[in-house]
């Protein structure tokens, strides 16, 4: 069992970066997330086990507004950005103990982890909820995992793979800081895909956190080390189900729904144990939060497809959650945008019939 809580006041790790963000330090040759390379320091060079994943294209959309990709990642979603420095620094651990991954996941980190596990030759145990997407679940199994289906709440799925086994390393991607860490890359990418510069609000979908914490933690290194005046506006979107985030930023008072039935059904974290870390972060950062309905993501879903970026439900989320500011005069059309499509839409259970009078 690796630690990944502080031992006496069971606060999750965290990262603690001593060194500056510098451009010139970056392998230009290198066209994946890899490049930053000098600013992951505990990952040794020969011990990355990569799939070239990072560096997705930022796409302009319209005027204003840009996609970052992160559905063309090996294995369809921005998870491979954590995957690939946990696996990295650990794997050389794992092998030589004769033990194997375990990791809980609503389907895209546990398929990312799987991934990577494969690469390094590693064994892998996936513990996922009874509602895992079929083609989540059919993806994690062909990378050669084994999968557990866990009935009950997500938590409960957590404390599964979390439970003391012989050969056991628990590297859940919620708490290991490693992980989150990983997700800093995308804010390198976005600086310098920007020219060296940020835009005025960055849109992402959020359910346990990582994605937030991980780039939030990003743009921080990039602004302490003098490269930018002032943090991008991170706007953290949320379905109205799952919306622990939203509610505790705005001071109200959120009651979880009993079952979960979304059509964004990679955000499912009702009580997101890093809920405190990520409010206080948002906060520092100058970020704001916003939710939308199930009409709302199914409209953007489709609006997106319909304009050749075929991506998760979840995804559509942070584009929904952008239209709804809009709407509201929270953004203006003048800003530029950019809204992160966490996961490709090649993952969907929704059928176009689903869809309704848009299909
Ligand atoms: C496609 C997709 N988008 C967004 C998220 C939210 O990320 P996080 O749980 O780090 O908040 C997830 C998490 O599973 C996801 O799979």
């Amino acid at each position: 069992m690796l630690a990944v809580k502080c031992p006496s006041c069971s606060e999750p790790l965290d990262v603690q970066l001593n060194f500056n963000f510098e451009p010139d330090k970056i392998r230009t040759g290198n066209y994946s997330g890899w490049r930053y390379e000098q600013f992951f320091p505990y990952a040794e060079e020969r011990r990355i086990i990569t799939l070239s994943e990072g560096w997705t294209p930022l796409v302009r959309f319209s005027n204003n507004v840009y996609f970052k990709l992160e559905s063309a990642n090996p294995t369809g979603s921005f998870k491979d950005r954590g995957s690939t420095v946990l696996v990295s620094a650990l794997h050389e651990l794992i092998e030589d103990s004769g033990g194997y991954i375990s990791e809980d996941s609503s389907g895209n980190a546990g398929a990312s982890m799987a991934a990577y596990a494969a690469r390094a030759g590693l064994k892998a145990r996936i513990y996922v909820p009874e509602s895992v997407a079929g083609p989540k679940f059919s993806q994690i199994k062909f990378y050669g995992a084994q999968v557990i289906k866990v009935s009950g709440s997500r938590a409960r799925v957590a404390e599964e793979a979390q439970k003391l086994e012989k050969g056991k390393f628990y590297v859940g991607h919620i708490f290991h800081p490693l992980f989150k860490d990983g997700i800093r890359s995308l804010a390198y990418e976005l600086f310098e895909q920007f020219g060296w510069s940020v835009p005025e609000h960055i849109y992402l979908p959020v359910s346990a956190g990582t994605l937030l914490l991980g780039i939030i933690s990003g743009f921080k290194h990039v602004s302490d080390s003098g490269g930018i005046e002032a943090l991008p506006k991170i706007v953290a979107c949320q379905t109205r189900r799952v919306s622990p985030l939203y509610h505790r930023f705005k001071g109200l008072k959120y009651d979880p729904p009993e079952t979960l039935k979304s059509v964004a059904d990679a955000l499912v974290s009702v009580k997101p144990p890093l809920l405190e870390l990520m409010v206080r972060r948002l906060k520092e950062s100058g970020g704001d939060a916003v939710i939308v309905e199930e009409n709302e993501i199914m409209e953007a879903f489709l609006e997106l497809a319909r304009r050749g970026f075929f991506v998760e439900p979840s995804s559509a989320v942070a584009y929904a959650g952008y239209k709804k500011q809009l709407k509201n005069n929270e953004v203006s059309k003048e800003d530029k945008v950019a809204i992160v499509l966490t996961g490709s839409g090649l993952k969907t259970t929704v059928k176009p019939f689903d869809a309704g009078s848009h299909g």
